[in-house]
């Protein structure tokens, strides 16, 4: 992997296919603007996953306390043949794909039912990109692969259409990182751009004991406090900020009221804080914080309904056994207007 900048340009000599998106998306400095020089003071958290951000990420999954990710990855296990077969997809399209790990269980699935189809990782991290395509050629003969760079949001409506049944997948949760609003619209532009009769797979986590919760995102080990931290590491850098990490400490919490966990970074005292890049400075009091990031948790009822809401059809809604975590199959319909009687294939 190489830098977050070359991760968040879309460079030229690229083997990706290069998705280009059809609404300006804001970049770094754009954000930085928007997010800290405003209060309430935020940023998103695309900016946690430099090289360095990305490695914790992954040692966050393996702590005991950090249960999304093998919960998931067990339901994706479990629940692949029935998925490939119920689905039986010419084309996998992965939205943020990452490292394409889980997504190794559908290949299996697929393997197993002799069942070929092509795969589109669509992500915004050119060398991962590369890195999980590479990986993948070499497990599955039978996969033709085409990896795909952009803002998967932005890049929709640009993604290439062809022949046969598309199976779009969002996992880990990652639908939690948005506002209900952001998620909605989302989610609306995806069923909008997807064919009556293609299915959606998606991954989401769920509301459960707020001790488990809180704990997931405060492991023992300080992971997630320092993944949480690294982000100042990545300012510093990239926008010539002077952070000083010392006067800062990472707060996850369970907010009930809005469903969701909001990690902040706390500011410690009084502090003064250089933007080089903006050629400006902003003020932090003590006990001031900044949120990094929001992590949604969903009701069983609310998932289908936002589905139901954007036009698709629930096919199977697959379940945790402690109902940690959900997995939804749902196919795209003809959203039914006002007016409008729905038209029979
Ligand atoms: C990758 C966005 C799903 O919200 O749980 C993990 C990121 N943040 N620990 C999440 C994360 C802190 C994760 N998502």
């Amino acid at each position: 992997m190489q830098s977050l900048q070359k991760c968040l340009s879309l460079e030229a000599d690229t083997k990706c296919l290069v998705i280009e998106p059809t609404y300006a998306v804001p970049d770094l400095l754009d954000d930085v603007r928007m997010g800290l020089l405003e209060t309430p003071r935020s940023l998103p958290p695309k900016y946690f996953y430099d090289e360095h951000g990305s490695q914790l990420f992954d040692q966050i999954c393996d702590t005991a306390e950090y249960y999304p990710t093998r919960v998931e990855d067990a339901l994706l296990k479990r629940y692949a043949n029935n998925i490939i077969t119920e689905a039986s997809p010419s084309h996998i399209i992965e939205l943020g794909s990452g490292s394409s790990r889980k997504t190794r269980r559908l290949f299996d699935a697929c393997t197993d039912l002799s069942h070929h189809c092509s795969y589109a990782p669509f992500d915004v991290c050119e060398p991962m990109l590369e890195l999980a395509a590479r990986e993948l050629d070499v497990r599955y003969d039978w996969l033709d692969i085409t990896p795909m760079l952009g803002d998967y949001h932005a890049g929709l409506n640009q993604l290439p259409v062809d022949i046969g049944t598309n199976l779009f997948l969002f996992l880990g949760s990652t639908i939690g990182n948005f506002t209900p609003d952001e998620a909605r619209s989302f989610i609306q532009d995806l069923h909008h751009r997807m064919p009556e009769g293609d299915y959606f797979l998606i991954g989401v986590d769920r509301v459960k004991d707020t001790e488990v919760l809180n704990a997931a995102y405060n492991d023992s080990k300080g992971l997630t406090a320092e993944f949480n931290m690294n982000v100042l590491r990545v300012l510093n850098r990239e926008v010539g900020s002077n952070f000083d990490l010392n006067k800062f400490q990472h707060r996850a919490f369970f907010n009930a009221a809005q469903g969701r966990i909001e990690m902040h970074l706390l500011s410690l005292e009084a502090q003064t804080v250089k933007l080089s890049a903006l050629q400006t400075s902003f003020d932090l009091e003590q006990g001031e914080s900044i949120l990094t990031e929001i992590s949604h948790k969903f009701q069983h009822d609310e998932i289908e309904s936002l589905l139901l809401d954007c036009g698709f059809e629930i096919v199977r809604h697959y379940e945790a056994d402690n109902q940690y975590f959900s997995l939804l199959l749902v196919r795209a319909n003809q959203l039914i207007q006002t007016g409008l009687s729905r038209q029979s294939a």
